[in-house]
């Protein structure tokens, strides 16, 4: 879901839809804006439905200098009018928006609606609004941190007072707020995508934290009520890199900026002379870093899948002993916490709710945790003991690519830092590290084969099912294709180690189930190849990704080959086309499949 909010002497409204057209990639099965009108009263309008649906019922006049908005995606009640945010009181004197899911919501229903209060929508928010109303504390601060005392569950919100002019009130307990500040304006959002094109300078608010914003002040404190120190940062991305640049759809854009994003996450941080790296914002010497006997990386969706690739380079280059899991997974198995054993968060947008758990979780039982992470002073690059950003620059599309490229670009120079303080010899490190270099004009090269790509997804279109192989370094790459191909194509793809094909998937083969399947040419060229054998022989249609054209493939695209420790990175490039040349084929909405968000803060 999306928050925006605007205080100051422009006209709200429009500022406020632009802001959620900005964000409407996090969520957006409805849409909904109240602002305090020029007579000092609340007005709100909502609508199922995208952002134009909304713009298209805001009435003529309907003129404000303050105001808050919400793009919803349905966690408690179905997608509709009377569900979108924001939510009112009876009396239509104060207005929430609401991300997170607050867990005693039906506790706080009961309760509330026994002392005869009439509830209007299903949400888990509107229980908020009420407390809020019903609050007998003097100001609206105190009025919203008495109603959050009662609440269990996370929330980033914003809200209006009637009665109290001039200024929102927000809070953040697991879902992100983040405040700009602008020239006599003061705007706030849950993602610094609707900020940017009016200010940079942004405050990040941590948990427990809340916040007034006035047209020429701000300030922040805890919900107990002490102040707090809050010193506005300078966003990095300029607003432009928000827009589409000529491209049809982000997911085109953000492919494309695949070379140019990993020659960023390399800058600065290679020393040829030692064959070295410098990750400053680790915050791990020499010593501690050799002292480190394994590494579990953790992360959800593609970032997961990242962090697959990312174990497989360190056990390679640092040889230790690494794994990544499922943050979800992790959290809820009462995992067993070790002194010895580093632990990595992977995130892009450093919000997703599983994986900062997963990360307070580590914290609370003592264990060293970094972040692998894109967006800069997140939750969870905030909550980490270190890390590194991986320097994608802003991913829009709900499907993530140059982020999962960035991520496992990161992952190598994290695996030749811990490997040079180990038994990584210099050339090695020096043979890695000139991989790494080649690796932008590598993917351009990969990018000039898109019309070939197309052809071959328009004929794959057809399949109901597609399998995915690959095996050792191959395995995250075909997981992560055939998440990217369901994801937004719908397809239903399966990824399987090639290994294990026999034991099993081998049953579904036959001339209406294709195989993608990844063929390096590295020391297991000749047992992927003996897969491919057992695949035609069931009359299976298989397109391989390889170094080299693929006798036994009914087509192969062919991709530069660098180091074998690298070719990962390179080999689900192409992947990625194929995905989106499919979707489009089938007409999807590419940039926003159905049911999915960007950005997942609730569990
Ligand atoms: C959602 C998105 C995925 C993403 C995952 C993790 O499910 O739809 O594309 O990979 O969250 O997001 P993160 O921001 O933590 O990388």
């Amino acid at each position: 879901c999306g928050i925006v909010g605007y205080i100051g002497k422009r006209d709200v409204a429009p500022l406020l839809l632009e802001g959620l057209q900005r964000l409407e990639y996090r969520g957006y099965d409805s849409a909904g804006v109240a602002i305090t009108g020029k007579t000092g009263e609340l007005r709100t309008v909502k609508a199922k439905g995208r952002v134009r649906e909304l713009e298209s019922r805001i009435p003529k006049r309907f003129s404000g200098t303050t105001g808050i908005a919400h793009t919803r995606w349905a966690t408690h009640g179905a997608p509709s009018d009377v569900n979108a945010h924001p939510h009112l009181d009876g009396e239509g004197k104060v207005a929430v928006v609401h991300n997170g899911i607050i867990d005693n919501a039906s506790e706080l229903r009961t309760r509330l609606s026994a002392e005869g209060i009439v509830f209007a929508s299903e949400t888990d928010t509107e229980v908020l609004v009420h407390l809020i109303a019903r609050s007998a504390a003097e100001t609206l601060e105190k009025k919203v941190s008495e109603a959050l005392r009662s609440v269990e569950g996370t929330y980033g919100i914003a809200v209006l007072h009637q009665d109290f002019p001039g200024r929102i009130v927000v809070a953040r307990n697991g879902s992100p707020v983040v405040l700009g500040i602008g020239e006599k304006e003061m705007f706030v959002a849950s993602d610094v995508a609707a900020l940017v094109a009016h200010t940079r300078q942004v405050v990040t608010l941590g948990d427990g934290e809340m916040a007034t914003l006035k047209a020429d002040d701000f300030r922040t404190y805890t919900t107990e009520g002490s102040q707090t120190t809050a010193t506005p940062t300078t966003v990095e991305w300029e607003a432009e890199s928000y827009d589409m640049g000529g491209h049809d759809t982000y997911m085109h854009k953000e492919i494309f900026e695949q070379a140019e994003a990993v020659d960023r996450v390399l800058r600065g941080r290679i020393d040829d002379r030692f064959a070295t790296v410098h990750l400053g914002g680790l915050n791990l010497d020499a010593r501690e870093a050799r002292s480190v006997r394994r590494i579990k990386i953790l992360g959800c969706g593609t970032s997961y899948h990242a962090g697959q690739i990312g174990a497989g380079l360190i056990e390679e280059l640092a040889r230790i002993p690494a794994d990544a899991e499922p943050a979800s997974e992790f959290r809820y198995r009462n995992p067993v916490v070790d002194p010895d054993t580093l632990y990595v968060a992977v995130s892009q947008s450093g919000e997703t709710y599983d994986v900062l758990a997963a990360v307070q979780e580590l914290k609370r039982k003592g264990a060293r945790v970094l972040g692998v992470v894109n967006v800069v002073g997140s939750a969870i690059a905030r909550e980490a003991d270190g890390g590194t950003y991986v320097h994608a620059g802003p991913e829009v599309c709900v499907v993530s690519t140059k982020c999962f490229t960035n991520t496992v670009v990161a992952f190598a120079l994290l695996a030749l830092h811990l490997g040079r303080v180990r038994d990584l010899s210099v050339t090695d490190g020096k043979r890695i590290i000139e991989g790494l270099r080649r690796l932008p004009a590598q993917i351009e090269e990969i990018l000039k084969t898109e019309p070939e790509i197309k052809q071959l997804a328009k004929a794959y279109a057809d399949a109901r099912s597609m399998l995915f192989i690959g095996r050792v370094r191959g395995y995250p790459v075909a997981r992560e294709a055939s998440l990217k191909l369901k994801e937004v194509s719908y397809i239903h793809a399966e990824a399987y180690p090639a290994s294990e094909l026999k034991h099993g998937p081998l049953a579904l083969i036959d001339p209406s189930m294709p195989t993608v399947a990844i063929v390096p040419d590295d020391d297991l060229l000749e047992k992927n190849r003996a897969a491919l054998e057992e695949i035609k022989a069931r009359s299976g249609r298989i397109l391989a990704v390889a170094h080299q054209e693929q006798e036994k493939a009914d087509h192969t695209i062919v991709v530069p080959k660098n180091e074998d420790e690298l070719d990962p990175i390179l080999m689900g490039i192409p992947l990625q086309l194929f995905a989106y040349h499919t979707a489009l084929a089938l007409g999807r909405d590419i940039d926003k499949p159905r049911n999915l968000a960007k950005s997942v803060t609730v569990e």
